[in-house]
């Protein structure tokens, strides 16, 4: 699994991690809930690489400019699937201005591999907006679920293909 979010912020600025604040917090709980973390099973990245002045939303030409290195990171992991967090990673990714609304609920892809991509909400909202927090555990229940059919897919061994 690969989690995709925004840019750094001041503390994943001075520690050089990402998502290593509340918000990441936050995050490493929730990929717990489905029996994932950082150690074993799921990588976590930004489209963005520098923390943008004052915390503003990184514009789409600073992340054309770190295109490159998220794709390099995609090529080397080669995750069979990619969790867009929040409005910012999910239209850059995704290269749409549709509403992070509209986004949700409904499988994407990326890149010339076409890994499929998933979106939710970004764990700052959801620190901001615990309400929402049940809305982001469906959107989680469906990853776990994704990953689990990639899982018994016939080339990983079930049998039918070897
Ligand atoms: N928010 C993000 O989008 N990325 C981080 O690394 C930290 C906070």
């Amino acid at each position: 699994l690969l989690v995709v979010g925004e840019g750094p912020g001041a503390e994943e600025d001075r520690r050089g991690e990402p998502f290593v604040g509340r918000a990441g917090q936050l995050l490493d709980a929730m990929l717990a809930a489905i029996g994932h973390d950082r150690a074993r099973n799921t990588y976590i990245a930004n489209v963005v690489k520098c923390r943008p002045p004052n915390n503003r939303d990184p514009l789409p030409e600073e992340v054309e400019a770190c295109r490159p290195f998220l794709d390099a990171q995609i090529e080397a992991l080669q995750p069979r699937l990619i969790l867009a967090v929040g409005r910012v990673a999910a239209q850059r990714l995704l290269n749409t201005d549709e509403p992070l609304s509209r986004l949700r609920g409904r499988s994407h892809h990326y890149g010339p591999a076409a890994v499929p991509v998933w979106v939710s909400y970004h764990p700052a909202y959801l620190l901001r907006a615990p309400r929402e927090k049940a809305k982001a555990w469906e959107d989680l229940k469906r990853v776990h679920a994704l990953l689990n059919a990639a899982d018994q897919s016939p080339k990983d061994g079930d049998g039918a293909g070897d």
